[in-house]
């Protein structure tokens, strides 16, 4: 395939001026893929963004009173893992934060760096002593200045960037670009329900990683994705299944829009 960046784009052009023969397409659709973040920034300024969501069969992520670990098995986590490791960041929500208190960064996988670790959180709620913060690599996009906060958190080595909307949350789509900015190809998403549904809501999301454990939770606990009711059944979001496997004693969904 043609590479996408300007920069390169003259490359082929001068193989063939130089008298080399270049053929082009070939096997594009899989170069497209194996660098499709690379792909999405260049021609949209945007990374592409992958939103995993570890839920039981009947849709729900976490308890009423926000417990998640662990809904999927062992297999499936790793797997999880690996996924985080050909990302270039790893973005969640304040809520997530809060409840869980995850480190985010790849465990268990050989990998020669770290993702960038990004918290969408309006009002710099984010706890020093949280662990997130540990080992810095961490940026927090917020809606609201604040300079005791934002100096507890950069003493930790966070770097604050203020981006707000109309309704004084983070605004989500220039956040995507200003991370296509600083070089982020693919964004993997790992929110609660909240930022799960403003990302969707915000058409800021490509592609889905299901994790399916085979149990149910009913109807009391948390959902995957905050969306508004339809109108109509046509109405609902829809998805392209791309990719099905078993992972272990799980099911990993693949779905684009
Ligand atoms: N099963 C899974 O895969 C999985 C993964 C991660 C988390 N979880 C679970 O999810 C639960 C947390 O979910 P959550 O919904 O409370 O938290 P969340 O989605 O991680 O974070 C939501 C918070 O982000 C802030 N925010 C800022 N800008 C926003 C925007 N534009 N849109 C939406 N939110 C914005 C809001 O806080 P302000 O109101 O302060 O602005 C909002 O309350 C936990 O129980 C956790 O265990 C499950």
């Amino acid at each position: 395939m043609r590479d996408p960046n300007p920069a390169a784009a003259h490359g082929a052009d001068r193989l063939a001026a130089a008298g080399i023969a270049v053929a082009q397409g070939l096997l594009e659709d899989e170069a497209r893929e194996l660098n499709i973040g690379f792909v999405s920034r260049m021609t949209r300024g945007r990374p592409w963004v992958r939103m995993k969501i570890a839920a039981t069969l009947d849709g729900r992520s976490a308890l009423a009173d926000g417990r998640s670990q662990w809904i999927t098995g062992e297999a499936a986590r790793a797997d999880g893992h690996r996924w985080r490791a050909r990302a270039c960041a790893v973005l969640t929500g304040i809520g997530t934060v809060k409840a869980d208190d995850p480190q985010l960064n790849v465990r268990g996988v050989d990998t020669p760096r770290q993702p960038l670790r990004v918290i969408v959180d309006s009002r710099l709620e984010t706890p020093p002593a949280a662990r997130i913060l540990e080992g810095g690599n961490l940026l927090l996009f917020c809606a609201a200045d604040d300079a005791a906060r934002r100096r507890a958190l950069e003493a930790k080595g966070a770097e604050v960037v203020v981006l707000a909307n109309a309704s004084g949350k983070v605004d989500l789509p220039p956040m995507l670009e200003a991370l296509a900015k600083r070089g982020v190809n693919e964004l993997h998403v790992e929110g609660g329900f909240k930022l799960n549904g403003s990302l969707v809501r915000e058409g800021c999301v490509d592609e889905f990683l299901f994790y399916l454990n085979p149990s149910l939770l009913g109807d009391t606990a948390q959902g995957m994705v905050n969306l508004p009711a339809p109108a109509a059944l046509d109405a609902r979001t829809r998805l392209r299944l791309h990719a099905v496997e078993r992972i272990g004693e799980d099911l990993r969904v693949i779905a684009r829009r």
